[in-house]
């Protein structure tokens, strides 16, 4: 019998466990033209906010060793121009599709969420509270768990549909963080998004990128990261999407033995854009070797050494 990928998110059924992480394929056209969407479990945007922002000027990108260091500026076309161009191609799309949404003012982000309301298509939003690259707000309303728990009430008033709660790793108790979304009304969890770092360069004694500091992405993040989804994962019972550095169809089972339902891949899309497909195809066989009939044969099982 052919192992079942199928995964549950707050009552949203997914295809298969994989989704994209936010930043790293846009509103998905791009990523449609070269790879068949249907393949992925969810799209999930870049971070809409209220307004069109620009975002940081060039360089905003620099490889560093293991991963990759970045300070885009939530650059994005603002949710009047994503409903009028993105959500037409968002709702023809044979994926689930969840929009990560950010904002720098509390008002920012229920004014997003509830013009979002309006769209079946949006099955899940994503609410980026951990945004490292904002002047204002940002990262303060996931770094406070009591602005976290008052911007998961906030929109949970607005949005009538699951909300994911995207926690950063920069804070002292990511765990803490959780509970304040959780009592908010989060319905999930994304763990985690990027590490803020820096780049320099020791010849011309310039930092790499025009912001100074970024998110650090990649593998280097992912050994913080399994351990963030495994310490939410042993004090929530909410479903966690686990992100950071994945790359292989290992590093995705080892965040489904550390307790996440589903998985983001972002920075290894820009190496390889097709690694869906890969990783499905030896998620399977892996799950046959390992007699695993469904993904929750896997979840949370990690063993202590
Ligand atoms: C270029 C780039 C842009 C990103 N933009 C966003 C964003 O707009 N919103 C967000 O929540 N996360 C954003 N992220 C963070 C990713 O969604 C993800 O949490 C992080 O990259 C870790 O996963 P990875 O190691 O697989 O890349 C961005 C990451 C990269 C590399």
């Amino acid at each position: 019998m052919k192992p079942d990928l199928k995964v549950n998110i707050a009552g949203v059924e997914f295809a298969n466990p994989l989704m994209t992480a936010s930043g790293c394929c846009g509103y998905g056209e791009e990523l449609a033209d070269i790879f068949p969407l249907a393949k992925l479990g969810a799209l999930v945007t870049k971070s809409i906010s209220l307004n069109p922002r620009l975002g940081h000027p060039p360089p905003r990108t620099a490889e560093v060793r293991s991963g990759m260091l970045n300070a885009i500026g939530l650059a994005n076309v603002g949710i009047e121009k994503f409903i009028s161009d993105k959500i037409p191609f968002l709702d023809k799309q044979p994926t689930k599709i969840i929009v990560n949404v950010a904002g720098s003012k509390l008002a920012e982000y229920v004014e997003v969420c509830s013009k979002l309301n309006d769209f079946e298509s949006v099955s899940m939003i994503e609410l980026n509270i951990s945004c490292p690259n904002v002047d204002e707000g940002g990262m303060e309303f996931g770094s406070d768990p009591v602005m976290t728990e008052k911007s998961l009430k906030a929109v949970k008033k607005v949005f009538d549909r699951p909300i994911i709660a995207k926690l950063s790793p920069n804070v002292t108790s990511i765990v803490e963080i959780a509970k304040a979304a959780e009592q908010g009304g989060a319905d999930a969890f994304s763990v985690i998004n990027s590490l803020v770092g820096m780049a320099v360069d020791a010849e011309s004694w310039h930092t790499k990128i025009t912001n100074n500091k970024g998110g650090l992405t990649g593998p280097a993040i992912k050994p913080v990261a399994l351990q963030m989804v495994h310490a939410v994962y042993s004090h929530s019972s909410l479903p966690i999407i686990g992100i950071g550095g994945i790359q292989s169809t290992t590093d995705v089972i080892e965040f489904l033995l550390c307790g996440a339902t589903a998985v983001q891949i972002g920075t290894a899309l820009f190496k390889d854009p097709m690694l869906f497909i890969k990783i499905e195809k030896e998620l399977l066989q892996y799950m046959k070797r390992k007699k695993c009939n469904t993904i929750y044969d896997l979840i949370g099982k990690v063993r202590k050494y």
